[in-house]
């Protein structure tokens, strides 16, 4: 049986991002400054690796909600490629005050650039960086947390999150955990698989029974196109909006990662990690993530006396086309808080 947490430090990303150039339909900031620099200066030194491109969600919206001033401290539990970080950042100028975290190593990588400014930088999962925050005394102005993976990491076909570019079946945010999802989609059984993707996926039972037959019936499976085509074989009746293997993929991510678990972990330390007066604001993408969120929050608002944070927003704040000009983002959902 496979540990969820385990670690390996011999694990490393063997494939580098093939270069391609795209055109940016939106303003040239410090993010897009600082890649095209990292750009150049790798490109004369080793083998070109791509920096992603990422345009951060909701990026207009969460500077309304959590309304930033020159000089306030800032802590980002899933930096990134640095999106809003950098916006955040640029405003406040409080650089040796402010925290990046990330899980991803080459996320982390790509932060350099504001870590020479002076920003702290934390290759770690947002739990534990939270607590050895708090352990440390620290607390911030403005805390933003914006959930699930970022495009880049959706958009590298090794990273293995993707069946429209296929991939090793890898899912790994961290790449130094040993599970990952060919481990999983391998070595689990056919209850366990139907639970997950029931659970996860939000699939209905009879199909997440059919995928997780298929599954055993035809493992070994390597790469995220053969579940991806395993599951459309499956699947019977005319495609809905989403591919048949949306679900399971997300199910599956979700499992490895143990991302809800972290999430149910962190929102309780938010309060001990927020100044008076500090913000936060949480992005979510799907409702099994909005559902902690949403239910963590109105415990808070509802508990009198003894809440330490008021509500910012009466009803999240909705993702749409025109606000975060990336597709993938329009079940993006924005919740925000203030201490008391
Ligand atoms: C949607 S992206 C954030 C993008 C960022 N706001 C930006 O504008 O570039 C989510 C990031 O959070 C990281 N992440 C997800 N869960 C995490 C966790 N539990 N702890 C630390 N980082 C996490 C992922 O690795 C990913 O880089």
């Amino acid at each position: 049986m496979v540990t969820i947490k385990q670690k390996s430090d011999t694990y490393k990303s063997k494939t580098n991002t093939k270069a391609k150039t795209k055109s940016l339909n939106y303003r040239l900031g410090d993010l897009e400054r600082s890649h095209m620099i990292l750009w150049e200066r790798m490109s004369t030194k080793e083998q070109p690796t791509k920096i992603p491109e990422h345009i951060p969600v909701l990026l207009e919206s969460t500077l309304d909600l959590l309304k930033p001033k020159v000089g306030e401290s800032y802590l980002d539990l899933t930096a990134g490629y640095g999106g809003h970080a950098n916006r955040f950042l640029e405003i406040t100028g409080n650089f040796d005050e402010s925290v990046l975290v990330d899980r991803d190593d080459n996320a982390i990588k790509c932060l350099k650039l504001l870590s020479d400014k002076g920003v702290r930088l934390m290759n770690t999962d947002f739990v534990t960086a939270s607590k050895q925050l708090i352990q440390e005394g620290k607390t911030f102005d403005i805390i933003l947390v914006d959930l699930g993976v970022s495009s880049p990491q959706l958009d590298q076909s090794e990273r293995g999150f993707s069946f429209k570019n296929s991939g090793p079946l890898d899912m790994r945010m961290d790449q130094s955990q040993v599970l990952s999802a060919e481990m999983l989609v391998n070595n689990t059984s056919a209850e366990e698989l139907e639970r997950i993707i029931t659970e996860y996926g939000e699939e209905p039972a009879s199909f997440a029974k059919q995928i997780a037959r298929a599954i055993v019936k035809n493992r070994p499976l390597q790469t995220t196109g053969e579940l991806a085509n395993l599951i459309q074989s499956v699947y019977r009746g005319r495609w809905k909006k989403i591919h048949p293997a949306t679900r399971t993929f997300q199910a599956i991510r979700i499992e490895i990662n143990s991302e809800l678990q972290l999430i149910g972990d962190l929102l309780p330390l938010l309060p001990r990690l927020l100044k008076s007066g500090g913000r936060v604001g949480i992005i979510s993408f799907h409702s099994l993530e909005d559902r902690l969120i949403k239910k963590y929050f109105k415990n808070q608002f509802e508990s009198g006396y003894e809440a330490e944070l008021l509500s910012l927003t009466k009803k999240p704040i909705l993702g749409s086309i025109s606000d975060v000009h990336n597709p993938r983002s329009r079940s993006s959902k924005l919740r925000g808080a203030v201490k008391k």
